[in-house]
């Protein structure tokens, strides 16, 4: 996402001019009575929105050092409180997960009433947790069993991809950006879970399509939109951000929703399946009435597989194309890693999910590269009761952002914590399953990534299968730059592009 400062500035000013003086005049500071958590100067109206920049979890993170682990921001009308130490999020997740339960719906999600069916964005009540029930049991009982097969499958033809054009790459030294193959391949793996079906290969057009459309979607959404922060500028869209994504969520939520409708279609005409997948529980769901919706209506069930798609399909992505970066930038690591599987796997096999537990430097691997780039940098939540909080008084409402970055890099808990060295998971037993408070990539407590399992399964096995079928080399000169750019999860601003070789032995 670029965001350019100067301009939407000025527009902002003439556009708001009156309303600064009528605040100024109508709305003098009142001293609050309660105590807040130390806060940074900032504007009036505007409170801090246009200090935080292109990266807020950065510059939030560099506001630890003056203003602590604790700190109150204010996003123009949006009271927040961010959090960003190990400490600070123990006590967050151990103690007072419950009264922050919810997460701020942005305005960006209002678009097709999608905040109204989400699941990610559902407040913690009976509706969310049956979706969550299902999301679960789904994924949890598709995990091992039959669903090996297909992960196996997706992986294994984006290999083959991406052979293809190893054979031109390799003779003109022309990197492929090995995203959008990785893209492609968890689209598949999620289009499976969801609805049994390979949605793209190369060359499909609604695959395509749906790709596109997805990506554009997350384009927009993670465009940081002033009307979130000044409820008054609403009516101007002036970043045109809901004409986009009003458009590019309008196309994919009708693909995803033609798989719906296909699939009553076949339905009612009684074709059995052996197997159900979640778009069948999704259908058969029957609800008790009570608290919970009876029937699920088709427009729900849309935004729900897309929904997945977003969570699921980008996440992953975008961490492999950053641990290939990484390996790339440590050529020695990206060796090390590459004989431990040779000898885990050996010459003329590819790995296996059932090798995972077998290369413990790769899931070092995964571990360091996770802490230093954790997809989805701020986790959202938001107070549904007044909470003494570590001494301050946090308000009912308040906007909460845990700090994911930060944390991963709190000096106290991490020594130099900026390097990436995959050895210092080695012989130690933390994982990222929530309860390590200094490394919780996949949030904690109540709303912890569902898909934990999942992504663990997919991590692996792309980065075996891709380190054990090619060498890689880079196409940029050495060291890579490796900016950030945030949208919906932290891209890097380049993408990756490398040079692949089938790996001869
Ligand atoms: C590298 C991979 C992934 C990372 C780092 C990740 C991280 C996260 C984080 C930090 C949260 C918020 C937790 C909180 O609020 O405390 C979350 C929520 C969620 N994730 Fe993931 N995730 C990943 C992959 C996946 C996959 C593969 C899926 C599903 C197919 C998925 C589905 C979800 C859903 C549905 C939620 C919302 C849960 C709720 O609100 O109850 N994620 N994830
Ligand atoms: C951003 O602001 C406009 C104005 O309120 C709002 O209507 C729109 O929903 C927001 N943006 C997006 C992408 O939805
Ligand atoms: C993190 O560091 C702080 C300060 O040294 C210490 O009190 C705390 O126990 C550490 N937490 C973890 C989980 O290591």
């Amino acid at each position: 996402m670029e965001y350019n400062f100067t301009f939407p500035l000025l527009l902002y000013c003439s556009v708001i001019l009156v309303p600064i003086l009528i605040f100024l005049f109508l709305k003098p500071n009142k001293r609050s009575l309660t105590k807040l958590p130390p806060s940074p100067p900032g504007w009036p109206v505007f409170g801090h929105m246009f200090q935080l920049g292109t990266l807020p979890y950065v510059t939030m993170a560099k506001m630890k050092a003056k203003y602590g682990p604790v700190i109150w921001l204010k996003n123009g009308q949006v009271n927040t409180m961010v959090i960003q130490s190990t400490n600070a999020a123990a006590e967050f997740y151990k103690y007072h997960d419950l009264s922050f339960p919810d997460r701020l719906i942005v305005d960006t999600l209002i678009s097709h009433n999608f905040h109204k069916s989400s699941f990610v964005f559902a407040p913690h009540g009976p509706y969310w947790r049956m979706l969550r029930r299902l999301c679960i049991s789904s994924f949890n009982s598709k995990i091992d069993g039959d669903s090996v097969q297909v992960r196996r499958k997706c992986v294994y033809d984006m290999l083959s991809w991406i052979g293809k054009e190893a054979e031109t790459a390799m003779i003109e030294k022309r990197g492929i950006e090995i995203l959008d193959f990785v893209s492609l391949a968890n689209i598949n793996v999620i289009g499976n879970i969801l609805f049994s079906k390979d949605l793209v290969d190369p060359n499909s057009k609604t695959g395509r399509e749906l790709f596109e459309a997805v990506t554009g979607y997350f384009r927009w959404a993670g465009e940081p939109n002033v009307s979130d922060s000044l409820s008054w500028l609403k009516p101007f869209d002036l970043q045109g951000l809901k004409r986009n994504m009003d458009k590019d969520l309008a196309k994919a939520l009708k693909i995803v929703s033609g798989f719906v409708k296909e699939r009553l279609e076949e339905k009612q005409e009684g074709e059995k399946k052996q197997k159900k997948d979640l778009l069948d529980m999704l259908l058969d769901f029957e609800g008790n009435g009570i608290n919970e919706q009876e029937k699920l209506s088709e427009h729900t069930i849309s935004v729900f597989l897309l929904e997945m798609f977003l969570a699921g399909a980008e996440t992953t992505t975008s961490t492999i194309e950053w641990t290939m970066a990484e390996l790339l930038n440590n050529p020695k690591t990206l060796m090390k890693a590459k004989h431990e599987i040779l000898k885990v796997v050996g010459k003329n096999k590819r790995f296996e999910e059932s090798d995972i537990d077998n290369v413990p430097f790769l899931q070092a691997i995964v571990k360091e590269n996770l802490r230093l780039h954790p997809p989805g940098p701020l986790v959202l939540r938001k107070a549904t009761k007044d909470t003494s909080f570590m001494g301050y008084d946090i308000p009912k409402t308040t906007h909460v952002l845990i700090n994911l970055w930060a944390i991963g890099k709190d000096p106290e808990n991490w020594s130099d914590p900026l390097s990436f060295k995959p050895e210092r998971f080695l012989g130690s037993n933390i994982d990222y399953k929530g309860k390590y408070f200094e490394f919780v990539p996949f949030g904690s407590g109540c709303r912890l990534c569902p898909g934990l399992q999942l992504a663990h399964r997919l991590l692996h096995l792309h980065l075996g299968s891709l380190l054990h079928e090619f060498d890689w080399e880079l196409e940029d000169s050495f060291p890579l730059d490796m900016s950030e750019k945030m949208g919906m999860t932290v891209r890097k601003l380049k993408p990756l592009r490398a040079i692949p070789t089938k790996s001869c032995f």
